[in-house]
């Protein structure tokens, strides 16, 4: 398990062993709605290679808390407070200049969208040699064969000629493993990687996600993996961030999560999932309702307009009261320790087989 923070509300410092360390983080957006709470007090620590998945429906603020993280947001129109530091330096509000140095060396993310990611007027190797050049001082040569390199450990056929290809060129998978060798080019101590493997089919999902654990255990990267695919973060990451509304309302060890998951919204997520052993037919449980306005999220725990457990809680805490997450193994919610315990084993268990 990775250090963890004591609450939301009233983080600790990182611990010895934390590399990334984000504390109480705030990202909010200026919109002609109104503003709109991406991400609203996340506290969470990554060791060096160690590996957090971050699951949660969309819209959970998954890919605003690591843009953040590389400073990657539009400081006109996005408020950002809290503090995130990588390595011992504070990210929150340093320069730009100094941003840049680390993206694409010490950090770098494999983002959701590859076709956005690329730039159609450069080659693909131009574009996966650029970061190598830039941060190594290699020569223009040496940086085309790194590049060819990577087109060959992320399983581009015929690399050599490939190397030369526009992004339009490749297919959208391929686009999606160039993007990868791009954010791999200089083994980056940090990789956050943005559902790095939903465009590809099975088999190549498999090897990228074995490259992504040969990097990590070569240089020992730290690996952020978001991802909506519960079978991915059990086989590859080794904590796990559930994510709801701009929170984290679920940590803990991978196994721990998925085998005594003690928050609602974790019970709904794996009960949604198809399960190996199930009938075609069998009807999936989605989680009834759909995630809150981010403009305007529910008082309380902000989970409370679906969960089915508000009424096992006495008063009007689930609607009244922000429910903080606890030091270590935690879940935010107001069901104490015997109920979480109950619930999951009488009623959910028996439905995830
Ligand atoms: N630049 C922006 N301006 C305004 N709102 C934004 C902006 N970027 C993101 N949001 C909003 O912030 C919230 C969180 O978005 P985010 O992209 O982090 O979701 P996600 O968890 O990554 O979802 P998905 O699984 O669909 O990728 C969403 O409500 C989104 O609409
Ligand atoms: S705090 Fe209340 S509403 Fe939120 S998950 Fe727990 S029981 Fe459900
Ligand atoms: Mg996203």
């Amino acid at each position: 398990m990775t250090t963890l923070t004591k609450t939301e509300d009233a983080p600790v410092p990182a611990g010895p062993d934390s590399f990334l360390s984000v504390r109480d983080l705030h990202v909010r957006f200026s919109t002609e709605d109104g503003v709109v709470k991406a991400v609203d007090g996340l506290s969470f620590d990554l060791e060096r290679g160690k590996t957090l998945g971050i699951v949660g429906e969309s819209g959970s603020g998954k890919s605003v808390t690591n843009l953040a993280v590389l400073g990657l947001h539009n400081p006109k129109s996005t408020e950002i407070t809290g503090e995130i530091t990588l390595d011992g330096e504070t990210l929150t509000g340093a320069r730009e200049k100094t941003l840049e140095k680390l993206r694409g060396n010490k950090m770098a993310m494999i983002f959701q969208d590859a076709l956005a990611a690329l730039s159609p007027y450069y080659t693909v190797g131009r574009q996966i040699a650029e970061p190598f050049i830039k941060h190594t001082g290699a020569s223009k040569r040496e940086g085309r064969q790194r590049a060819i390199e990577m087109l060959t450990k992320v399983g581009i056929p015929q690399p050599n000629l490939r190397v030369d290809d526009y992004p339009h060129q490749f297919s959208g998978g391929m686009r999606q493993r160039a993007m990868i060798a791009m954010a791999l080019v200089c083994n980056p101590a940090l990789l956050i990687a943005d559902e790095p493997t939903t465009a590809l089919d099975v088999t190549v999902q498999a090897q990228i996600l074995d490259l992504l654990k040969d990097l990590q255990q070569e240089f020992g990267s730290a690996i952020i993996l978001i991802t909506h695919d519960l079978g991915v973060v059990a086989n590859t990451a080794d904590d796990l961030l559930v994510m709801y509304a701009g929170r984290a309302v679920e940590r803990g060890s991978v196994k721990e999560i998925l085998t005594q998951p003690q928050h609602p919204y974790t019970w709904g997520l794996l009960s949604s999932m198809p399960r190996l052993s199930s009938d075609v037919n069998e009807a999936l449980n989605p989680i009834p309702g759909a995630p809150p306005s981010l403009l305007d999220p529910p008082t309380g725990c902000a989970f409370h307009p679906r969960c089915g457990f508000v009424d096992e809680v006495a008063g009007a805490s689930c609607t009244g009261d922000r429910p903080s997450l606890a030091l270590g193994r935690a879940a935010a919610c107001h069901l104490n320790a015997e109920q979480k315990q109950t619930f999951f084993t009488e009623q959910i268990k028996p439905r995830l087989g």
